[in-house]
């Protein structure tokens, strides 16, 4: 089979003019000692090594650059996404070895996973609020973690809102990834953890430079938590894109007017991790004036992108990439099938560029019926 990506677009592809990457800046937020304790404590995790960095070369051949790095974070632990190094790390540094404490959290499914499966480790009692969008397949996998799943009407803000007000009422600690005004010290753990995705990418990349990468957002911890690791690891500075769905742009439509924009989801994306209306605070204040360029992309190419990850056709190996693993892929290929978006972004033959893939089938009956669906 050969792949057919000619007609693949992306929907926006926005300059950030107040990109001005500043290792400094961006280490006062998140410091030095928080990331590398974060990969102290996660490195000494049983079970812990650093999940795949693929190559994609039959698709870097396609597009005519020098390579595509995959990081594959559907090995990572057996949660299948990368949420398992920020939830359960931040669990165990807030609980402190205090059995008492009774951990609640909001989620679209894989942060929830993490924070379950860090107070199971920990023998505590954990609290899960869910819109009625996460997939029962999701709630089902919290709950084999020992965790109560509490279902909430409404989207992903509804069940934050209750959660944060029945953990108030109860006295249970909110372990969100989520910042928001007096709420800041646990979401930064969270984007801790994740920069441990940086410190291996930095080692297995052996003496090459990144040229380019691509991190997808939802409220941007991850974007934020990976820029920081960026700063930490890095001695120099890709281009950074951040991928959004169409559907909720929250980070492209703050960078527009340069605040926190709160914007309104008109239609769930298929991205259900990445289908936010707010970005968090702190990862705020590193985005606004480290990345440089927003695109958003449509759900229209994500069955087909998992089908060619799970056929070997963008690599001779076979993937296991979830909904949200394909938004890197799909900007790249959206990019250069438009000049005008190539020259700009300077993506050519010798960019060497980066894609996380978040997840493995995190959600198994998503991932077959996106595996199966005719196109
Ligand atoms: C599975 C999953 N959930 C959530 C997110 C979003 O992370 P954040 O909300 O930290 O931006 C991503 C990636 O962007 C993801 O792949």
């Amino acid at each position: 089979m050969s792949i057919e990506i000619s007609d693949w677009k992306i929907s926006n592809c926005l300059k950030n003019n107040e990109s001005n990457f500043n290792k400094k800046k961006i280490l006062n937020i998140l410091t030095e000692k928080e990331i590398d304790e974060a990969y102290k404590a996660i490195s000494k995790w049983k079970n812990y090594s650093p999940t795949p960095l693929l190559q994609l070369n039959k698709l870097s051949k396609k597009l005519n650059v020098n390579r595509i790095f995959y990081k594959d974070e559907s090995k990572r632990f057996h949660l299948k996404s990368f949420k398992a190094l920020g939830g359960a790390y931040a669990v165990e540094k807030v609980t402190k070895g205090n059995k008492e404490i009774i951990v609640s959290t909001a989620t679209a499914g894989n942060h929830g996973r993490s924070v379950a499966w860090g107070t199971q480790k920990l023998g505590l009692d954990c609290k899960i609020f869910v819109s009625e969008y996460v997939s029962e397949n999701r709630v089902q996998v919290m709950k084999n973690f020992g965790a109560d799943v509490i279902r909430v009407k409404g989207n992903y803000e509804n069940s934050l809102n209750e959660c944060v007000k029945q953990s108030k009422k109860n006295n249970w600690q909110i372990v969100q990834d989520v910042a928001w005004e007096n709420y800041v010290d646990v979401p930064k753990l969270t984007m801790a953890g994740y920069s441990v995705m940086m410190k291996e990418i930095s080692e297995q990349i052996d003496n090459q430079k990144i040229s380019h990468i691509f991190l997808q957002a939802g409220v941007g911890g991850m974007a934020a938590g990976m820029i920081a690791g960026m700063a930490r690891y890095l001695d120099y500075n890709p281009i950074i894109i951040v991928v959004e769905p169409d559907s909720a742009a929250c980070v492209l439509e703050s960078i527009k007017v340069g605040e926190i924009k709160k914007i309104q989801i008109e239609q769930e994306s298929i991205l259900g991790g990445m289908s936010c209306s707010e970005v968090s605070l702190i990862p705020w204040q590193i985005l606004k004036n480290s990345l440089d360029y927003c695109v958003t992309v449509k759900d229209d190419n994500i069955s087909k992108t998992v089908k060619y990850l799970a056929n070997s056709e963008f690599c001779d190996e076979k993937i296991v990439g979830g909904e949200c693993s394909t938004p890197g892929i799909i900007s790249i290929i959206g990019l250069c099938n438009n000049e005008d978006d190539k020259k700009e972004i300077k993506l050519n033959k010798n960019s060497n560029v980066l894609i996380i893939g978040c997840e493995g089938d995190a959600d198994e009956n998503l991932y077959h019926e996106l595996l199966n669906k005719k196109d």
